[in-house]
């Protein structure tokens, strides 16, 4: 394979960049940021944030950057004219090799089952029509990207040993298109919604990254410069919050943004319509697998010689402080336990009959059809502790005990086991 231009560029941009003092010292307590981005799906969430305004609700200016590719990006980056991005695992890898430069501080987009992010393509009217038959083919991908790690851990967990695996680099995405398109690659690895439109023009879907969803390999992630995230943690954390309420408006509504969509990214005509947005996860960060998996790789590549630990590039101090208190999390088999020793088995049946009490079968999903927006484990632990709050129809108040004694890692288990019952 030819030396690869990216990390060859890169490298010399870092060098460059050393020489360059970043950003202006003690920095002031800013609350305008700089984010560059891709013409990619992955940052939809970041103009539904501004144009709902949850920046300026949280008191930030973001300055939206659009980039046209990676390289782009990342020198603006390492240039200071950015504060933060979108970008992958790889990129962060590279660089970080000798220094901590950007900390990445919440995942942007992962590949679910019915979402995958990347396929692997054949030409149309190809005779590839399983990965196996890719053996000594030349796939079309960016050499040394996100795109050639993730096409070789695809056709691996496929079945296909990376020894078996040949590469042509073309990393010109719209070009790697049009080269499948016309026959004269007979393979390439795509990224959605653009693989979408080429299986609309005829190509062969070979396989795609749906088979890594359990290990988490192909992400992208949100990510700033570490100095920003030690001088200016309030604004890293405020930038958060808006983004997260962004992706669960997305996740709600996909379709209320489709024209933002469009507007922003790139997106062939051929699927404007038709692609199915996907859901984003929000409240996530990468895992150590993932990004020992990803640095393994780099290293193997000989990209970069040494991995940088997870610790020093993945923060996720920031998501912690504003995830939502998660449902405290009881065992519900302690709670079962409970149920019976406690008596409550005595007045509530398990399987619908209904007795002294309402029965517990189904509960959860009794009381969200009942009580409209309600938080079902909150309502299930003032049942328990309160029965009169809220007397469930058709029965008495006032004969059911008020379980005021139990510890409240008691009733957690309780409730978690009450969650439990369908
Ligand atoms: C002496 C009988 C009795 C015992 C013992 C009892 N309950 Fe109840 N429970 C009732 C009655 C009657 C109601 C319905 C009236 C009300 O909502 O207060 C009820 C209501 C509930 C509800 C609300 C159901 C709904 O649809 O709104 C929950 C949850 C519940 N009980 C859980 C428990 C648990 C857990 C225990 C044991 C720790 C327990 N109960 C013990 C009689 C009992």
């Amino acid at each position: 394979m030819r030396k690869n231009l990216f990390s060859l560029m890169l490298a010399l941009t870092l060098v460059a960049a050393a020489l360059l003092p970043l950003g202006q010292p003690g920095a002031q307590a800013q609350t305008k940021l700089k984010m560059g981005l891709l013409p990619i799906l992955d940052v939809l969430p970041f103009y539904v944030a501004d144009q709902a305004g949850y920046f300026a609700d949280e008191g930030l200016e973001i300055e939206l950057v659009p980039v046209s590719s990676a390289l782009e990006r990342d020198q603006l980056l390492l240039a200071g004219e950015i504060d933060g991005m979108l970008n992958d695992l790889i990129s962060t890898g590279i660089f970080n090799q000798d220094e901590a430069r950007i900390q990445i501080v919440a995942m942007a987009r992962r590949a679910y089952e019915d979402a995958p992010q990347f396929r692997i393509l054949a030409a149309p009217r190809s005779n590839i029509t399983i990965p196996n038959d890719l053996k000594n083919v030349e796939i079309g991908i960016s050499e040394n990207s996100v795109i050639h790690y993730i096409a070789q851990r695809i056709l691996e967990e496929n079945g296909v040993s990376a020894g078996e695996l040949s590469w042509i680099a073309e990393p010109n995405i719209p070009v790697r298109f049009q080269l499948l398109m016309e026959g004269t690659m007979k393979a390439v690895c795509l990224p959605d919604p653009l693989a979408q439109a080429a299986i609309e023009g005829g190509a062969i879907l070979i396989a795609d990254d749906s088979s890594l969803v359990e290990s988490e390999f192909s992400q992208s992630v949100l990510s700033f410069r570490t100095e920003i995230v030690e001088d200016n943690p309030e604004a890293v954390e405020a930038f958060l919050r808006a983004w997260m309420r962004a992706a669960e408006d997305v996740n709600a509504d996909p379709e209320a943004y489709r024209d933002l969509w469009i507007e922003n990214t790139n997106v062939p005509d051929s699927v404007r319509d038709s692609y199915e947005l996907p859901p984003f996860p929000t409240y996530a960060i990468t895992q150590p697998l993932a990004w020992d998996d990803t640095m393994a790789w780099l290293v193997e590549q000989g990209i970069i010689d040494e991995a940088p630990s997870y610790e020093s590039s993945v923060n996720p101090a920031f998501l912690d402080a504003i995830a939502p208190a998660e449902a405290a999390a009881g065992d519900p088999a302690n709670g079962e336990t409970l149920f019976v020793n406690l008596g409550c088995i005595g007045c509530h049946s398990l399987d619908g009959a209904q007795a002294t009490g309402p029965t517990m079968q189904g509960i959860a999903e009794e009381v969200a059809e009942e009580y409209e927006d309600v938080d079902v484990a909150a309502f299930l632990h003032e049942s328990i502790v309160e029965p009169g709050a809220v007397v469930a129809e058709g029965f008495p108040d006032g004969v059911m005990p008020a379980y005021t004694d139990l510890s409240e890692s008691d009733l957690n288990d309780l409730v978690a086991y009450l969650l439990t019952l369908e």
